[in-house]
């Protein structure tokens, strides 16, 4: 039995649900606007896959690749047009389902865009469109291996909501460049930066430009024709940086002291830079450079914080023993998840300290002039899972029932 109620309430509940409904159903709506942005975007690309063919009809919301914000205004957010197929497929198969042509201006009618993705797509050569740096609210711009050349516009620094920058063209053809990297500056919000592959020959000052981003947590420049490498970058203890990637550059430079007071740094890799000189002149170097004052060899630098750290197929020299000692002097020990050296001009023997190198579970010091006995110690790293000591004069044997 339902209770006596009010004959004005089954109405109400009508109005009710048929309000519901119809914001249901605009709140998927697209503007009008955006729908005719997306068409002209459309009509200047080639789309030899048909990955487009869902874009017509009235509700753009409702396309394939194109996210709406929920809600009454339905304006697009996102627009991902990664390639589906990889280069790591057949090339021939990537560039079949690759989109080209010219990239329409129509997109600034998206002034609500916070996503977009043409990686992995083939525009011929093509200018990087300057005209992407007035979409205000992009936070995600993925412009890797997409077949663009020329310099990168400096316009693209007017995105102070950026966060994710990838410009990297490692399985491109085209090459981007820059010659300096000031607009970096303007990017406040920014934290992951991919410009790998881009020629920076000629740029100076690609660490300063770095360091006055004030978010950033990420930088990769791989193969980047790099050949300038400061020996003294101020302001590193205000970075947030964790990340740095710089391999296969052309640095032919000593070791910089700098890396080693970048304080919040967890990730170094750079394979093949063109490194000499010693490891452990540059580390006290560091702390007579930026450790003014403090006491102790480790106050203000990262080596007890570095988790991964690759320098192989440089020709640095040093004492393994000295930098063992070192990095083990950490309050916890060290940090050190993996540690490759291989192809260097280290020499020393392996002391015992190795033993407290705890957290190491990857350890290549191939091809370098380290000589001795083989450490039992080394029976005490219980989560090395990768060890490489061939091409040096060690002797002796791995502890048995390791
Ligand atoms: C950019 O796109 C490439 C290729 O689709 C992808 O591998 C990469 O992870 C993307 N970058 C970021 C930072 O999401
Ligand atoms: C890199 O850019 C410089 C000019 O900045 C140019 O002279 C050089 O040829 C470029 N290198 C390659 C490999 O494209
Ligand atoms: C960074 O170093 C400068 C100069 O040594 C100093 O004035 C500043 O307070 C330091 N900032 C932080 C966050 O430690």
């Amino acid at each position: 039995m339902l209770p006596n109620t009010n004959p004005k309430c089954p109405f109400l509940l009508f109005c009710c649900c048929f309000f519901l409904l119809l914001l249901h159903t605009i709140s998927f709506a697209c503007q009008n606007t955006e729908r005719e942005a997306l068409l002209r975007f459309k009509s200047t690309l080639h789309d030899p896959t048909c990955r487009l063919s869902s874009w017509q009809g009235d509700n753009c919301c409702q396309w394939r690749h194109i996210t709406c914000r929920q809600g009454i205004s339905g304006h697009v957010i996102s627009l991902n047009l990664r390639n589906p197929r990889s280069s790591y497929d057949l090339p021939l198969d990537w560039k079949q389902s690759a989109l080209s042509g010219e990239i329409s201006p129509s997109l600034l009618s998206l002034t609500q865009l916070q996503h977009l993705d043409l990686s992995l797509n083939y525009f011929n050569g093509t200018p990087m469109p300057y005209f992407l740096g007035s979409l205000k609210n992009l936070m995600y711009l993925n412009l890797s291996n997409a077949g663009f050349s020329g310099v990168i516009p400096h316009q693209l620094g007017n995105l102070d909501r950026l966060m994710v920058l990838d410009l990297s063209a490692l399985y491109g053809e085209q090459w981007v460049r820059a010659d300096d990297l000031g607009w970096l500056s303007g990017l406040s919000s920014l934290k992951y930066l991919d410009l790998s592959a881009a020629n920076l020959t000629s740029v100076k000052d690609w660490m300063e430009a770095i360091i006055l981003m004030p978010s950033i947590e990420v930088v990769r420049l791989l193969e980047c024709l790099l050949v300038e490498i400061p020996g003294y970058v101020p302001n590193l203890n205000m970075s947030s940086l964790s990340v740095l990637e710089i391999d296969y550059n052309s640095f032919d430079s000593i070791l910089p002291p700098w890396f080693w007071a970048l304080g919040g740094l967890t990730y170094l890799s750079c394979v093949g830079c063109g490194f000499y000189g010693s490891m452990i002149d540059s580390i006290l170097m560091s702390v007579k450079l930026f450790d003014e004052g403090s006491s102790g060899l480790l106050a203000r630098t990262n080596l007890c914080y570095l988790i991964y750290m690759d320098l192989s197929h440089n020709s640095i020299e040093g004492d393994i023993a000295e930098f063992f000692n070192i990095v083990t002097g950490c309050k916890l020990g060290s940090s050190l998840q993996t540690l490759r050296l291989g192809t260097n001009r280290m020499n020393g023997t392996l002391s015992e300290r190795v033993g407290k190198m705890t957290a190491l579970g990857y350890l290549d010091l191939s091809n370098n002039f380290l000589f001795g006995p083989m450490p039992k110690e080394i029976g005490e790293l219980k989560h090395l899972q990768t060890l490489d000591l061939s091409n040096n004069s060690i002797m002796g044997n791995l502890p048995v029932n390791w």
